[in-house]
C-alpha cells in the first residue's frame, strides 16, 4: 500500500493472501486432490442422500491443521447444492449465539463448526437435541416460573472439524453419523496441488520446482500454497517469472525454509529428546514439560509430520529418535558420544 507520495505505508499482503486463498480452494470433489478414501466415502454418502432426498448425516472431520477441513465442508455443501454457514467452537460463546445460527438455517443446509472440541459446555448441550431431534430446548425465565420451550428446526447437516476426535466428549462424538480422518499428504499429491495452484495464480512452474516446494511443506496444502506464493514473488523479481528447481530452491532458502520443512519448534523437540533424554524412549508429557509446548500441540501439530518423515518413531515405552534424524542433523549416536 502506498500513500499519495508513493511511500510504502503498509502491507496488504494478508488481504491478498486471503483473496487468492478463495480462488485456489477447490470447490468440487473432482478438483480436490488426495485423501482418496475420504472422497470416495463422502461421494457415496452424498449421492445416497441426494437420491433419498434427505439431508446428509452429520459429519466429523478430524486431522492436523491445514489439511483442508474447511475446504471439504464447502465442497460437501456445493455437491449437495445447499448453503454453507461457517463458524467455530470458540466463536459460539452463548447458547443464544448457537440458537440464532440454527434458527436461520434452511432445509438441508450445511453448518460447519471448526475446532468443535473447543465449544463450551452450555452450548454443547443445546447442540445434542439440535443434532438428534432437529429441535432446540430453551429455558425461558428464572426460578419457579422457568419454562422449557421447544423450537423446531429445519433439518440440517453439521460438519464438525477437530484436530483429534479424542478431544470431543463421547455424547457429542456419538451424534455424528460419519467419522472421517484426514492424513498428511504425500509429496506427489502435494506437488499436484502446487501445480494446480500455480496454474490458478498464472505462474509457470515445472515438475521439479513444484516437488521442491511440496517436499518442504510438512504434508500440508496450506503450507504448500503459502510457500508457492512466496516463491512466485521471488520468481517474478529474480527469475523471469518461471519456477524451476533452482528458483524454487533459492526462493525457499531466502525464506529460510529447511530442506525437510522443519521449523524451530520441530528442532527444539528433537534436540530436547537428544540432549536431555539420549534420544528416548521418552513420553510425550515429558517432552512437553521440557520444551514448554503443550502435549496436545506436540501430538496434533508436530508429531504427525515427524512420524511421517520417519524422524521419530513410537514405541510402547515412548518416542524415540531414528537414525534418519541423527544423520540429518549430524548427531552422534549414544555409543559414539
Ligand atoms: N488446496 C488445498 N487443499 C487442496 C486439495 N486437497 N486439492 C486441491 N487443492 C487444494
Amino acid at each position: 500500500m502506498f500513500d499519495e507520495n508513493g511511500r510504502i505505508v503498509g502491507s496488504n499482503e494478508q488481504l491478498e493472501d486471503l483473496q487468492t486463498e478463495n480462488t485456489i480452494r477447490p470447490r468440487w470433489f473432482k478438483d480436490y486432490i488426495g485423501q482418496d478414501k475420504v472422497k470416495e466415502k463422502l461421494g457415496i454418502f452424498i449421492k445416497s442422500s441426494l437420491a433419498r432426498n434427505e439431508p446428509l448425516d452429520h459429519v466429523l472431520l478430524q486431522g492436523p491443521p491445514g489439511l483442508g477441513k474447511t475446504t471439504l465442508a464447502a465442497i460437501i455443501a456445493n455437491e449437495l447444492g445447499v448453503n454453507l454457514r461457517v463458524t467455530s467452537g470458540p466463536a459460539i460463546e452463548r447458547p443464544s449465539d448457537l440458537a440464532s445460527i440454527l434458527t436461520n438455517l434452511s432445509h438441508g443446509d450445511v453448518l460447519f463448526i471448526d475446532e468443535i472440541h473447543r465449544i463450551n459446555r452450555s452450548v454443547e448441550e443445546i447442540l445434542y437435541s439440535a443434532m438428534e431431534d432437529f429441535a432446540l430446548d430453551i429455558i425461558v425465565g428464572k426460578g419457579p416460573n422457568a419454562q422449557s420451550i421447544r423450537i423446531d428446526l429445519e433439518k440440517f447437516t453439521l460438519v464438525g472439524a477437530t484436530t483429534r476426535s479424542g478431544m470431543l466428549s463421547a455424547p457429542l462424538r456419538d451424534r455424528f453419523g460419519v467419522l472421517l480422518s484426514l492424513n498428511l499428504y504425500n509429496n506427489k499429491d502435494l506437488s499436484t496441488i502446487v501445480k494446480r495452484s500455480a496454474n490458478i495464480l498464472d505462474i509457470e512452474i515445472d515438475d521439479e520446482g513444484a516437488y521442491e516446494i511440496a517436499r518442504r511443506s510438512r504434508g500440508t496444502p496450506r503450507i504448500a500454497n503459502r510457500l508457492l506464493k512466496r516463491v512466485r514473488d521471488f520468481a517474478i523479481v529474480k527469475a523471469d517469472s518461471r519456477i524451476d528447481l533452482e528458483t524454487s530452491k533459492k526462493g525457499l532458502e531466502l525464506l529460510e525454509i529447511d530442506p525437510m520443512g522443519l521449523d524451530n519448534m520441530d528442532k527444539k523437540i528433537i534436540m530436547t529428546m537428544y540432549e536431555n533424554f539420549n534420544g528416548g524412549p521418552v513420553g510425550v508429557d515429558t517432552i512437553a514439560a521440557s520444551t514448554g509446548v503443550e502435549n496436545v500441540t506436540i501430538e496434533d501439530v508436530y508429531e504427525p509430520y515427524l512420524l511421517q518423515i520417519g524422524f521419530i518413531s513410537r514405541t510402547p515405552r515412548g518416542r524415540i529418535l531414528t537414525k534418519k534424524v541423527y544423520d540429518y542433523y549430524g548427531l552422534k549416536m549414544e555409543d559414539d558420544k
